[in-house]
């Protein structure tokens, strides 16, 4: 969140506080304008986007050269020209396990390195290859197999054509769209009129030497026309200056047979990609967008540049890794048809091959594309987490209900929050504080006059077993006296301006400096910061909030850093842009793991993202409005956040900005306890609203939502387990789950959490009813508050008053639920079970709990259970899978639901270890609801309950 910036004063106005600055005001944040689009970019005012866009489809400049093929046992290199310049590259084609290749295309005898993530901070490791069989020449095509796929090399012009079971599946330059702007030296500029003969000597003896150098270069490369922004480029009033010239990097990749492509986040659009025809590319640039639009293509605070393909057959993903800034055409044959409304063939009915084609752009690095073939869509996330890794298993209080406000004024004010929850008897695990708990927006400090005892309040949450989250944003205070900044700048390790100076920009605190995250040794530095030596005040309960890291920058171009200054190992920020943000959230977890020597696991938010984000914080989808809206559009942002592996990520509950009525509060609760990072926000000048402010209708629908959040705790808990194991999305669209129905592939508003789960929240102002798409040919789908049936593969318009969140429990699952209401998950810890068992139409169900001490990394030495339940011949099983490292608990079994059993039991018993013991049950005939009770047995047993 930024303020809006206007011309010259020296006073500026923000969120109701004033404060000098040199040359220009902010004004108030309370503005009633949506984003300010002209302080952004549109593909109309970059030049590398523009030089992209106008390339026109057809034949490919580029040729590979056979002779040149280097065969490896997992990969092939072939030289490329490009015969306009020619310029030399090298493609390389690897073979990766598990259905995955990955394609390389690199400048032989670059002029400079060009920047890649080094392997380890988004590639967790070099990834494993597979053989890569060369399967011979046919003309100009030479094949490669591996497994059952295999990739056809067209070597001119330049092709890729991957083909899974003989499907051709991804095929890449077949647009001849691919666009490499080798290195090159700067053109002479023509001498200055007024340039004195002293001037010119000086220059021409530096430009003699460079000559030198550059001849070899020179002689073999042809020269390109240039184009006026290659080497400079304005906007408003910056001027980047390019010292290095055109360095980008694009291609064109197609998805035969494919109509739904999702993913790119982050963009606050639908969860299926639209044709950019009509509109801007996708952009992907990490920055700081006030009061952004929806439903465009407009780039917001974090990047993964991966993409999944779906059709009925098969899922595929690209991951096109690269961390500038990066644009994405979509343009499809079916879409783009009916915007165009193509009559003919609507009344023909031509039945031609439907056709999704991208095309990816990026101002520099090297084309480096991973082909994930699936072929369903947890294959794809399997797959893509061999690549950039998994969410590890949050901490317990982690996945429950969060409390946040820019800001809680004070020791008082944060109190008086904490015991209201308890006196309306609403949970909450979680108090946060925003910018204003520092002593002048020093990060790691405290206001001493508003937190004179910090200790002392973080002691009393934390007897409720509570937690606190303080925002520590990445920009430091330009004060001599601030121990952090002044360390970092007299050690080095701030990043610099593009004359070598330490950069200087404005952001919360005045003039700011930024340490450089991309080297380890200031992330080392960083993470130090957060013991309890250097955090003073602060507690083993006290967590963080990373913001503004993209890097937001008030007084820059697009608010965030100029593209030409320089980071310490001698990138532009051009290079690296949309990694910086990572890199800060990585530094602040590594921060809080060392307090414990890696013993307890920890919680970071951060606003901007990179692939690999999901290693080390959650993400949110930062400054939303409380409007009706930008809660429905909610759940497709999270979403396709979950679909590139960011599966801990929620929105501003609430909405940041305005004052949403409430109605819309409300609503937005009972959304937020469905998804997985669940946390209320709201900005500075809006007015309070903390649950137990709301009238007393409203307070009880948001009690019933929070504390219905925490009755499905082991749920969240076991699919993020899971989920840390596989990849797999928690959130998920409906078509992972139903990947061949095809009346999925657009929803938005419906979703799935892990398979069990289906989720409608009501995002509609006034809604008492809403439509609910049942997946599935012969599903059938309870209610999980009146047990009410619907069969699969259907929309069905359920009633939905304001006290309704429509949640359904697949039949054919197990779900397990602790149902005593808690003040914080914390005080969960050893309670009891409710297994609900909602049966399929074959009376048969499964499903899963793990469990450890909801804290420590322990499970990872094995100090967990894993228990699988299944129903089946009227028998309920419990099977411990896994019990290791001496774990135990004492949390058991009090309750069994049993839905869907058409008729009551004469007997319900519990056998094990050899014994056998009745249990008491009841059963209601209209709902065919059984519910058994006090079968008492500890959780981490095996045992089998008989209906008779
Ligand atoms: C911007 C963040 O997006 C918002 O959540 C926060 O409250 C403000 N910065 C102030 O720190």
């Amino acid at each position: 969140m930024r303020s809006r910036m206007v011309a010259a004063s020296d006073t500026v106005f923000f969120s109701g506080h004033t404060m000098k600055v040199a040359g220009f005001f902010l004004l108030g944040l309370a503005s009633v304008f949506s984003v300010q689009r002209d302080n952004f970019r549109t593909c109309d005012n970059v030049g590398f986007c523009k030089r992209h866009r106008a390339l026109e489809p057809g034949t490919s400049s580029y040729a590979a050269s056979a002779s040149s093929m280097k065969l490896n046992p997992t990969s092939v290199s072939l030289d490329v020209l490009e015969k306009k310049s020619d310029v030399k590259f090298t493609l390389t084609i690897f073979g990766l396990k598990d259905n995955t290749f990955r394609i390389r295309l690199e400048e032989k005898d670059a002029m400079r390195k060009r920047y890649e993530p080094p392997v380890g901070d988004v590639l967790i490791k070099v990834p494993e290859g597979e053989e890569l069989k060369y399967n011979g020449q046919s003309g100009n095509q030479l094949t490669f197999n591996k497994g059952t796929s295999r990739v056809v090399l067209t070597t001119e012009p330049l092709r890729i054509d991957v083909y899974s079971d003989d499907d051709p599946v991804i095929s890449i330059n077949s647009q001849g769209l691919l666009k490499f702007e080798h290195t090159r030296p700067k053109p002479e500029a023509p001498p200055a009129e007024n340039q004195d003969e002293e001037n010119k000597e000086e220059a021409q003896e530096g430009e003699e030497e460079q000559q030198k150098e550059e001849e070899v270069k020179e002689e073999e490369v042809k020269a390109e026309p240039e184009e006026p922004d290659m080497w400079e480029e304005t906007f408003k009033s910056h001027t980047d200056s390019k010292p290095f010239g055109p360095t980008s990097i694009g291609v064109d990749i197609s998805f035969p047979g494919v109509e739904h492509v999702y993913g790119i986040p982050e963009h606050a659009d639908s969860l299926a990609l639209k044709t950019t025809k009509t509109t801007d590319p996708y952009r992907l640039y990490n920055l700081d967008v006030f009061e952004y639009d929806l439903y465009n293509p407009m780039a917001l605070y974090g990047a993964v540049p991966l993409m999944l393909a779906h059709n009925e057959k098969r899922t595929v993903g690209v991951f096109w890794l690269n961390a500038a800034e990066t644009w994405v055409d979509i343009s499809s044959n079916v879409a783009d048809k009916s915007i165009f409304s193509n009559l003919a063939d609507f009344v023909t009915g031509n039945n031609e091959i439907p056709q999704t084609d991208t095309h990816w752009f990026s101002e520099s690095g090297v084309i480096d594309v991973f082909l994930m073939l699936g072929p369903g869509p947890k294959d794809v996330f399997r797959q893509y987490a061999a690549l950039t890794g998994t969410t590890p298993l949050p901490p317990l209080f982690s996945i429950s209900y969060h409390q946040c406000r820019w800001n809680y004024n004070d020791q008082d004010d944060v109190r008086t929050v904490d015991e209201n929850f308890d006196k309306f008897d609403i949970p909450y695990d979680v108090i946060w504080l925003d910018i204003e708990h520092t002593d002048g927006k020093r990060y790691f400090t405290w206001d001493a006059a508003k937190f004179p005892n910090s200790i002392e309040m973080l002691r009393n949450i934390s007897s409720k077993g509570r937690k606190m989250v303080t925002i520590v944003d990445p920009h430091l205070k330009r004060d001599d006296n601030y121990k952090v900044f002044a360390e970092a700048r007299d050690k080095g390790l701030l990043i610099k301006n593009k004359d070598g100076g330490d950069f200087d920009g404005w952001c919360w605190p005045g003039s700011s400096g930024w340490p450089d995250f991309l080297e380890k040794h200031v992330r080392d530095w960083w993470a130090d910061k957060f013991s309890a030596s250097e955090y003073v005040g602060s507690a083993p309960n006290l967590y963080v909030w990373n913001d503004m890291n993209e890097p937001s920058v008030f007084n820059a171009p697009e608010i965030t850093v100029n593209r030409d200054i320089k980071h310490l190992g001698g990138w532009e920020n051009r290079e690296v842009h949309n990694i910086y943000g990572m890199y800060v959230h990585e530094a602040t977890m590594d921060g809080l793991l060392k307090r414990t020597n890696y013993q307890e696991r920890a919680f970071v938010l951060t606003r901007a993202f990179f692939a690999g984000t999901q290693r080390t914080a959650a993400v949110w989808t930062g400054d939303n409005m409380g409007e009706w809206s930008h809660l429905k559009i909610s759940n497709p942002m999270i979403m396709s956040l979950n679909l590139v592996g960011i599966t801990f990520s929620g929105a501003d509950v609430g909405g940041f900005f305005r004052n949403p009525d409430n109605e819309l509060v409300t609503r937005w609760y009972q959304a937020g306890a469905f998804q997985p990072f669940f946390r209320a926000h709201a900005h500075l000048d809006t007015k309070r609203r903390e649950p137990y402010l709301l009238p007393d209708e409203n307070v009880k629908v948001i009690r019933e939502a929070i504390r219905a959040r925490y009755t499905y705790l082991p749920y969240w808990y076991t699919e993020f387990f899971t989920s840390e194991k596989d990849g797999a999305a928690v959130m998920r669209p409906l078509w992972v789950e139903f990947p061949k129905e095809k009346a999925t592939f657009g929803i938005d508003d419906n979703y799935m959490i892990g398979s069990a789960l289906l989720v409608r929240p009501v995002t509609d102002q006034g809604a008492t009813n809403a439509n609910v798409y049942f997946p599935g040919a012969g599903e059938v789908w309870y209610d999980v508050e009146t047990y009410q049936t619907y069969k699969g593969q259907q929309e069905v318009n359920v009633q939905a008053p304001l006290s309704k969140i429509p949640v359904y429990q697949k039949g054919g699952t197990i779900i397990p639920r602790k149902m005593r209401p808690r003040r914080s998950s914390t005080l969960m810890f050893d309670d009891p079970f409710t297994l609900v068992v909602a049966l399929d139409p074959k009376q048969e169900a499964n499903g899963q709990l793990f469990i450890d001490d909801y804290r420590t990394f322990k499970y990872r030495d094995g100090a967990y259970g894993f228990i699988k339940y299944s129903f089946t011949s009227h028998k309920l099983h419990s099977n411990v899978e896994h019990q290791g490292s001496g774990f135990t608990t004492k949390e058991w079994l009090e309750r069994v639901i049993v839905v869907g059993l058409p008729h009551e039991p004469r007997k319900v018993t519990l056998h094990q270890s050899g014994q056998t013991k009745e249990l008491i049950f009841t059963y209601d005939s209209t709902t065919h609801v059984l519910i058994i009770r006090k079968p008492g047995v500890n959780i981490l047993q095996n045992w089998t309950i008989s209906l008779h």
